[in-house]
């Protein structure tokens, strides 16, 4: 008898606040134009939260969405994970919070922090978990409030996040995607390319961080544009040989929303069609950990995937941090 398992996502279900942010309101905030934001990122608008609105609120409706979707119940779920690099807290975690929201009880929850590269760091961990049985079923959250550490002084910078959640089960069986490869990586070195500089155990509040701006995000965007192209696309090639596919059997591309440009050159680096790379980035910028899997559970609820099909997924961010996956449709 084979009773190898093979975790698969079987449910999907995201959550953006209905507040909207148009370049056109960030040109009456900051020196900018909506023909500049469009055409360096092509973003058109992103979403933002409510003041009284946290990660984990967001977290939670998405969790109850994908629960929804994979008709289960929080009584269904064995651990949590969390991917936010925007915790309501540093300390308790969100997933703690999201799990008490949804009525489970003494199940695991714990955040990881891997930026926008974070789902794909979760999925790898729910994977891990079902497939050495060591937990039958796993809710992923990805969920950012990245309006509360963006800086509304910084052009650079603020046009180009939004808030957002999204969220996945992953279980050993029935039908849906099957986690087929996943190829994860990290350089430490490059860490403060994009980063909030103070807030952590380094440079922990004063006066004098607050006055500094120094607990907002700080980029260095060209940089951060360079490693995002070769990175994205390494990782992806690597998911790609793990299981012996070529660019032209993949369906769909489901690239991190960053910017248009990068998605665009990843695309090509694959010799993908515009029309087969997934995109949500016009309408809710970056929102980081929660961008890939918004973008997931929007490309299935608008296309109805095949079985035999594969998706490819890849993401990178601060950290540095990237990833990639492949997906295939299976029916049981
Ligand atoms: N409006 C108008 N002008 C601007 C703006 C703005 N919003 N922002 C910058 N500029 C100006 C700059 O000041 C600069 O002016 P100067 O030449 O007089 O100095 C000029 O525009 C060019 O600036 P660059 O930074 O060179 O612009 P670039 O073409 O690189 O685009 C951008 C900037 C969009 C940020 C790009 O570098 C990028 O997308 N980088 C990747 C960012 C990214 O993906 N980050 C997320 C990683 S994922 C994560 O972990 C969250």
């Amino acid at each position: 008898m084979n009773d190898k398992v093979k975790a698969r996502i079987t449910g999907l279900g995201s959550y953006l606040p209905s507040k909207k942010l148009t370049n056109k309101d960030l040109e009456t905030i900051v020196d900018t134009t909506d023909e500049w934001i469009f055409s360096r990122t092509g973003i058109q608008e992103r979403r933002i939260a409510a003041s009284n609105e946290s990660t984990s609120d967001m977290g939670t409706s998405a969790a109850q969405k994908a629960l929804q979707s994979a008709c289960l119940t929080a009584k269904d779920i064995d651990a949590i994970v969390v991917a936010t690099m925007t915790p309501d807290y540093t300390s308790s975690s969100v997933a703690a919070i999201i799990g008490h929201r949804l009525g489970s009880e003494n199940i695991p929850a714990f955040d990881l922090q891997a930026a926008c590269s974070g789902f794909l760091y979760a999925l790898s961990v729910a994977k891990a978990y079902v497939e050495a049985k060591i937990y039958r079923r796993v809710l992923i959250v990805a969920a950012e409030k990245m309006s509360a550490y963006v800086d509304y002084q910084d052009r650079s910078t603020c046009i180009l996040f939004g808030d957002g959640a999204a969220a996945a089960i992953i279980d050993g069986s029935g039908a849906g995607l099957s986690i087929d490869s996943l190829s994860l990586g990290a350089d430490g070195s490059l860490a403060e390319l994009l980063y909030v500089p103070a807030g952590g155990a380094k440079n922990p509040p004063t006066a004098e961080t607050v006055a500094g701006r120094m607990h907002y995000f700080k980029m260095d965007g060209k940089e951060v544009f360079k490693h995002a192209v070769r990175r994205m696309g390494a990782a992806a090639k690597a998911a790609l040989e793990q299981v012996g596919l070529k660019e032209d059997q993949v369906e769909w591309l489901v690239p991190h929303q960053a910017n248009m440009r990068i998605m665009d050159a990843i695309a090509k680096g694959f010799n993908i069609s515009p029309e087969r790379m997934y995109k949500t980035v016009h309408k809710y910028g970056n929102t980081s950990a929660s961008s890939v899997l918004i973008a997931l559970d929007e490309l299935v609820a608008e296309h109805q995937i095949k079985t035999g099909e594969h998706i490819l997924l890849v993401a990178f961010g601060a950290g540095l941090t990237w990833g990639a996956a492949v997906l295939t449709q299976v029916n049981s």
